[in-house]
């Protein structure tokens, strides 16, 4: 019986810990539980009613990173979530919201917002309940976790500055120079020698799912296909997907790699089922068109 008061402290934790996560759960508003959780759930895990049908998946924006994010630390500001809520993401059952009003849009932002905030707190709060069950000194005091909690938090889902490339007047891109980054950047690997997406790799996105790296001849970009979007794409690399960020390169190369990537584009632009997406996925179309 006596091994009750020591384990005290930590259940302590806990009990404080789950009741502050519980008391802020997110109720989302009317219109998110109207239009978005079908898909992404009431909780915004993406477990929606709807979600087992997709492919790609609804995000889970309790905790995944949110992929269009233009900041330099890589996390979607609020302008990043209603410019993505608003026009959709291509070759995805996210389709855009444009016809919402103003007052709805931001609800919803302010639920994804939330959404993640909440599960930033969430993960913090497990990481210190696993971290004072293991460690047998001593358990931190809770003014001490809230020190962490809210370094974490800012650390996880404060936007920083915008990415902007250094300088906006670099002069003309050189596609010999882009053609060469893209096999000395490996971008081959993934992309194919082509760009026609990931044939014959295995790679793998959200929940652990396979992913298809882009096809960068016959697919939309998701992110932008503007030279900047596609420069900031390959600067930044997409959180949350295999696509690799690339800092070290510079302005005039991302400025040749965006122009060589581009020049990939063909004539026509395929749309895909949520089931050839799966299967294309996991490597069972293998031919290409
Ligand atoms: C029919 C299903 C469906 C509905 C309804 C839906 N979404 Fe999505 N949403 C998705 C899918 C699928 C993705 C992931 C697409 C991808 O990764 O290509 C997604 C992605 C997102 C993202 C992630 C963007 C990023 O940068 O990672 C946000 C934010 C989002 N949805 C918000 C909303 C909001 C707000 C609503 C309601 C107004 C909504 N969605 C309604 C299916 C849906
Ligand atoms: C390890 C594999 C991998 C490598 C290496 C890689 N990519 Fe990607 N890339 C991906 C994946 C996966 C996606 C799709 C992410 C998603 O939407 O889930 C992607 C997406 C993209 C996109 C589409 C962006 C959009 O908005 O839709 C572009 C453009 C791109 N990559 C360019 C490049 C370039 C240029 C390089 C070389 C510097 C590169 N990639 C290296 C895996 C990779």
């Amino acid at each position: 019986m006596h091994r009750i008061p020591l384990k005290t402290p930590l259940l302590l934790l806990f009990l404080v810990a789950s009741a502050e996560v519980k008391a802020d759960r997110h109720k989302p508003s009317t219109t998110y539980r109207n239009f978005c959780s079908a898909c992404h759930g009431l909780k915004g895990d993406g477990f929606g009613k709807a979600s087992r049908y997709l492919f790609p998946k609804p995000r889970d924006f309790r905790a995944s990173p949110l992929q269009y994010a233009t900041s330099i630390n890589r996390i979607a500001s609020s302008r990043d979530i209603l410019h993505v809520v608003k026009n959709g993401i291509s070759n995805s059952s996210m389709n855009g919201w444009s016809d919402l009003s103003d007052i709805q849009l931001n609800e919803v932002v302010q639920d994804v917002l939330s959404f993640r905030l909440e599960g930033a707190r969430e993960r913090y709060y497990f990481a210190v309940s696993e971290d004072t069950g293991e460690s047998s000194t001593g358990t931190p005091s809770i003014s001490t976790a809230n020190t962490g909690l809210s370094a974490y938090l800012s650390q996880n889902t404060v936007a920083g500055p915008k990415w902007l490339l250094a300088s906006l007047k670099i002069g003309e891109p050189n596609l010999t120079q882009g053609k060469l980054l893209y096999q000395t950047q490996n971008c081959h690997k993934c992309h194919g020698v082509d760009g026609r997406g990931s044939y014959g790799i295995d790679l793998t996105g959200e929940f652990g799912y396979p992913a298809f790296a882009r096809n960068l001849v016959q697919e939309s970009y998701k992110y932008g296909s503007e030279e900047l979007d596609v420069a900031r794409t390959i600067r930044l690399g997409i959180a949350g997907t295999k696509m690799p960020a690339s800092p070290t390169l510079t302005d005039e190369q991302l400025r040749d790699l965006s122009r060589y990537v581009l020049s990939l584009k063909g004539q026509e632009t395929i749309e895909t089922t949520n089931n050839q997406r799966y299967r294309r996925a996991i490597g069972a179309t293998l031919q290409r068109k």
